[in-house]
């Protein structure tokens, strides 16, 4: 069991998804309202799920490093998203694709990160070889419901990739991650409750497997940029997790999930979504 991974009957906590930035594109004003919502919200983390960066350039990833700096003490778990490998810098690209993220993030590494009720997997789904588009490895797949398995029985069970495991709009379906059925399948069968992803800059979520537990799909859209999709606004996630035992000893388990929303002078919040997650286990 990872550290720090003990359990309250009551325990009820918070997570931020901050996706997309695009740094070299990022809006200052949103930036720094950013910056100021997270500190209010005190989240146990901050879940940073790739385009940190518009071209994986050096000042970009040291720009996105002092606004992760300025999120501490809350800890900022990153992966990289397909803008964060060099694009044009051929050379580096084919031989050292995350020398700059790593520099600015540390290691490009698969993780675990399990605190309280929480306990999310992290996937790196880029490849060098790819422009856009993601991958989740059978190796991906197998060590992650192992991770699944690992959790607390009342943990809530996440799994963090770029790229989109599953999409709620059709013509969106070349942006999904390759591989995704069958890790879908997987992690479900292991017990995940939430995926989260971005890429596609458009909020939204789904229950994509209601039996015989509930599995949803959360995605964020971007955060700080300026490269915002059609009428989607910039914004971040909340989630809220709660767990309730009840007389029988059996754990109700909910998230609560919000969008805070860019309204062209601050972040606003949007209205709460109430998802079911299956009995604590
Ligand atoms: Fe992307």
């Amino acid at each position: 069991m990872p550290e720090g991974s003990a359990l309250h009957p009551q325990a009820s906590d918070c997570l931020v998804q901050v996706s997309d930035p695009h740094f070299g594109t990022e809006r200052p004003e949103l930036v720094e309202a950013l910056v100021r919502r997270v500190r209010h919200l005190e989240p146990a983390a901050v879940v940073l799920s790739g385009d940190i960066t518009q071209r994986a350039t050096a000042a970009q990833f040291a720009a996105a490093a002092r606004f992760a700096q300025r999120l501490a003490p809350t800890p900022v778990l990153a992966i990289p998203g397909n803008h964060d490998i060099p694009l044009y810098a051929v050379h580096e690209r084919l031989f050292s694709p995350y020398r700059r993220y790593a520099q600015a993030f540390g290691p490009v590494a698969d993780r675990l990160w399990s605190q309280g009720i929480w306990h999310v997997a992290l996937l790196n789904t880029t490849r060098w070889w790819r422009h856009k588009h993601g991958e989740v490895s059978r190796g991906q797949v197998d060590r992650v419901v192992q991770w699944l398995q690992s959790a607390a029985p009342r943990a809530v069970k996440v799994v963090v990739t770029h790229q989109p495991l599953t999409l709620v709009t059709p013509r969106d379906g070349h942006n999904r991650l390759r591989g995704a059925e069958p890790a879908l399948q997987a992690w479900h069968t292991a017990g995940a409750d939430l995926l989260l992803g971005g890429h596609i800059h458009l909020p939204s979520i789904a229950c994509v497997r209601p039996e015989p537990t509930p599995l949803w799909a959360v995605q964020a859209g971007t955060a700080v940029s300026s490269r915002v999709r059609g009428q989607a606004p910039n914004g971040v996630t909340e989630f809220r997790a709660f767990c309730e035992a009840d007389l029988n000893g059996v754990s109700r388990r909910h998230c609560g999930v919000r969008f805070w929303n860019w309204d062209g002078r601050d972040l606003a919040a949007g209205p709460w979504s109430r998802l079911a997650l299956g009995e604590g286990r």
